[in-house]
């Protein structure tokens, strides 16, 4: 009889405890998706930003918030919305851990523009997930995970958000007919890849180092 008291009474403590813990853990990935989620929506922003404002950004004389000057010089200075959007994620990194990447698998011959758009098996399987017709649009996806090898893992929280073509995007990512320098390219010379309206184009990337 004592003895099933006290095997009850342990069973009962066992789950208290192993609740508190789930509980626990279930609140942290809970505030590292509210985080990612604050970051994706600051990066898009950002983005947004400078690709709206691209030719006033390129254009002599041109300034934000008034039209575009006619007859003025342009040339393209190195600042384009996911090329801005890096290099604030670089410096972000540097002071918090937290790494940011835009992910892509390119279109048809066309790859991600460069190396660091590549995305990894992780970010490949959820790109695919995206692309599914059935998959909810605009919604993130986050798991904990464990990268290294066996003796030197760590615990990484990992959040990965779709980015669809809109309007403002085709200018670069759109139909190579209408290249603006009549060679397939976009006015920051990459080749362009003629995603349409509404197609999954990559993704933002986003890894929290757990302590
Ligand atoms: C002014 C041209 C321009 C516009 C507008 C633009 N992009 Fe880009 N995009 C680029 C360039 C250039 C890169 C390569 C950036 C780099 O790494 O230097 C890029 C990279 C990307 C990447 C990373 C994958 C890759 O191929 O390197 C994604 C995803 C992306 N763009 C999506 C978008 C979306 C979505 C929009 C619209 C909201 C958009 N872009 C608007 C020029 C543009």
């Amino acid at each position: 009889m004592k003895d099933a008291v006290r095997k009850i009474g342990f069973i009962l403590v066992f789950t208290a405890l192993s609740l508190c813990f789930a509980k626990d853990g279930s609140a942290q990935v809970y505030d590292y998706e509210r985080m990612s989620s604050a970051i994706v929506n600051m990066l898009n922003a950002a983005t947004d930003f400078i690709a709206d404002n691209f030719e006033i950004i390129n254009t002599h004389n041109a300034k934000v918030g008034q039209p575009l000057p006619k007859g003025e010089l342009h040339s393209y200075k190195g600042i384009n919305p996911e090329g801005f959007a890096s290099i604030v994620g670089k410096q972000f990194a540097q002071k918090t851990g937290i790494t940011i990447k835009f992910v892509s698998r390119g279109k048809g011959k066309h790859g991600p523009r460069n190396n660091s758009g590549k995305p990894d098996a992780w970010e490949a399987k959820q790109l695919e997930k995206f692309s599914r017709i059935q998959y909810p649009k605009g919604v993130g996806y986050g798991e904990v995970e464990q990268v290294g090898d066996k003796e030197l893992y760590k615990m990484v929280y990992r959040y990965i958000y779709p980015l669809y073509i809109e309007h403002r995007c085709l200018k670069c990512h759109g139909n190579p007919a209408r290249s603006p320098t009549g060679d397939g390219k976009d006015a920051t010379g990459f080749e362009m890849e003629d995603f349409k309206l509404g197609e999954l184009s990559g993704a933002i990337s986003i890894i929290f180092p757990i302590e």
